[in-house]
């Protein structure tokens, strides 16, 4: 995304300015007459930093601005940003809403308005799905919440593993998984 930002966006004239994303208070300073959007990925690629997308949406609605949530990583399995208040919701649906490697593309959640104007962008673009990726996409998801148990479970083993053992002093759960042990 900073990539896209930095070298693409720039070129439209669009000003970005970064926050460390779990700091609310820099969030709110960082917003500024012109802003428009509030873009944040959560959990983050890849230090797995989480933002508070409740509060976001908050700060959002306040100003008037719209709240994209990159939510690749958690997945609608582990969490719906919508529900917390976000105006649209992308993933980069190569990683785990197929999961197996097989096809690329991405996927654009939100309002019907919202999707209207980003569908006229892709259509006009040619930035369109091809009609076997989608299949194989929407043929994925059908697995997609097993896939992310099971991912859970490995992980929270991994964890547990590590919780105890003598060379490791901090352990930091994501909170987006069941450890109830923990
Ligand atoms: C969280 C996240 N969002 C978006 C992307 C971009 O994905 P794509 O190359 O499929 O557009 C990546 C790629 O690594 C990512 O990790």
């Amino acid at each position: 995304s900073i990539g896209l930002f930095n070298n693409y966006m720039a070129k439209f004239g669009v000003e970005v300015s970064y926050v460390d994303c779990f700091d609310n208070e820099a969030w709110a300073n960082a917003v500024q007459p012109n802003t428009k959007v509030i873009y944040c990925e959560s959990p983050s690629n890849p230090l797995a930093q989480i933002c508070d997308i409740g509060y976001l949406s908050e700060l959002c609605k306040a100003n008037d601005i719209l709240l994209v949530v990159d939510n690749c990583f958690a997945t609608p399995a582990l969490q719906r940003p919508l529900d917390l208040g976000a105006d649209v919701v992308i993933h980069s649906a190569t990683k785990y809403l197929d999961g197996q490697g097989r096809v690329l593309g991405g996927a654009l959640v939100g309002s019907d308005k919202l999707m209207q104007e980003a569908f006229t962008v892709v259509r006009s673009g040619g930035i369109s799905m091809s009609p076997f990726n989608a299949w194989v996409f929407t043929k994925g998801l059908e697995t997609l919440k097993l896939r992310m148990q099971a991912h859970c479970n490995n992980a929270n083993q991994v964890a547990d593993f590590l919780v105890n053992h003598p060379n490791v002093s901090t352990v930091h759960f994501s909170g987006l998984s069941d450890h109830s042990a923990h």
